[in-house]
């Protein structure tokens, strides 16, 4: 057989992540000045003011390796959430710890359920890696079904993913459904709470789950610096569980996963809560800004606790993203996230959030999509 069409018989079936259309591209193609990203959800203040100290330091010292635990990076977190280094592994992005975790339990014909829609890369990891997953569809609420997903465990599940908040329906378990969950977990398999957009979360019912965690020897959870703290671009993230579990995890991560600017500036970030208080309170007067006038065009939504909204229309969600990447804004079309009629818009600065409603606004009259 021809390598080239071995490479297909095996790979034909994988369906890659859709990164969200970059604004050089949209620049380009419509021959905008200022596109607006709104599909990412990327923190629109950016980080702190402090983070270009803290990299600035690392300037002269880019031909060292960096630490391959990031260390002072686990030291500062430990201290921040008053655990051990050793209940926390940095990650290349929380998206790199997610194919490690894919890779870990899916071994040996594992299996791993996780909720639909969700997050893609928990799909997109166990296609790549050839494990086999079990979605199980988010109830009528747009939440996860635990009942369901408590359904689908069997000897073989090793694995099972939650996002909380979903990305991208920004919906939320309690405290205490989740612990009732975990409570009837069986202890063969590991349970991931994926809270990227946690420092977002205003519900007083939400399970915050690292003090709680000592508890549940079978839990992991996921935070990243990409979204509040807004460091996307150097690819920070990082899962807290026990010391055994975080043990097995790193023996499987490259050595120098974390490099040495990313680890500088997370650092520098997570000693400014200020800029995440502040970043918390504009995105939520922003998503109430959103909402409001979103109900004043017709088009429902879906409440929020990350930030990002997830927008109803009543036309196919591909037509309606290119509508508005013409007028220069950027959304995720919900097609790409098995939300067909829906958009994704993240909750961007108040002059981002009038270009998206005016766009909105154009295709609705135009269109006569309101519902
Ligand atoms: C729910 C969720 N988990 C994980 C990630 C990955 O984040 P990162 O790899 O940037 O840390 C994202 C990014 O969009 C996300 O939405």
């Amino acid at each position: 057989m021809k390598l080239t069409s071995l490479l297909e018989k095996n790979l034909s079936g994988l369906r890659s992540y859709e990164p969200g259309r970059g604004k050089e591209k949209i620049r380009e193609d419509y021959d905008i000045k200022e596109p607006v990203k709104l599909a990412s959800n990327e923190n629109p203040y950016g980080c702190s003011p402090r983070v270009r100290a803290g990299i600035e330091k690392e300037m002269s010292r880019l031909k060292e390796y960096p630490e391959s635990m990031a260390e002072p990076l686990r030291r500062d977190l430990a201290d921040f959430y008053d655990i051990t280094p050793e209940e926390i592994i940095v990650g290349n992005g929380s998206d790199e710890l997610i194919g490690l975790l894919v890779e870990m339990m899916g071994r040996n014909q594992g299996e791993i359920i996780y909720a639909d829609p969700s997050f893609v890369k928990y799909r997109v990891y166990i296609q790549s890696k050839g494990c086999r997953g079990v979605a199980v569809p988010l109830d009528e609420n747009y939440r996860h079904d635990l009942s369901a997903m408590k359904a689908k465990i069997t000897e073989k599940i090793r694995l099972i993913f939650i996002c909380d908040p979903n990305n991208p329906t920004g919906t939320l378990l309690t405290a205490a459904e989740i612990t009732a969950f975990l409570r009837e977990v069986p202890e063969h398999v590991l349970v991931v709470i994926d809270q990227a957009y946690h420092e977002y979360v205003t519900d007083p019912e939400y399970f915050s789950a690292v003090a709680d965690r000592e508890n549940w020897p079978n839990l992991l959870i996921l935070r990243t610096f990409s979204k509040a703290y807004g460091l996307a671009g150097l690819r920070v993230g990082y899962g807290i569980s026990s010391p055994e579990i975080i043990h097995y995890l790193t023996q499987l991560k490259d050595t120098f996963n974390s490099n040495r600017l990313a680890q500088a500036a997370a650092c520098a970030a997570l000693k400014d809560q200020q800029h995440i208080e502040d970043s918390r309170r504009k995105n939520n007067r922003e998503k109430e800004y959103l909402y409001q006038k979103l109900e004043e065009l017709k088009l429902d939504y879906q409440i929020s606790q990350g930030n990002f909204v997830l927008i109803e229309t009543s036309a196919a969600s591909r037509k309606i993203s290119k509508k508005l990447e013409e007028q220069g804004i950027i959304v995720k079309p919900g097609a790409a996230l098995g939300l067909e009629n829906t958009v994704r818009a993240t909750v961007g600065s108040r002059s981002d959030n009038q270009k998206l409603l005016a766009a909105l606004e154009k295709i609705v009259s135009g269109w006569n999509l309101a519902i």
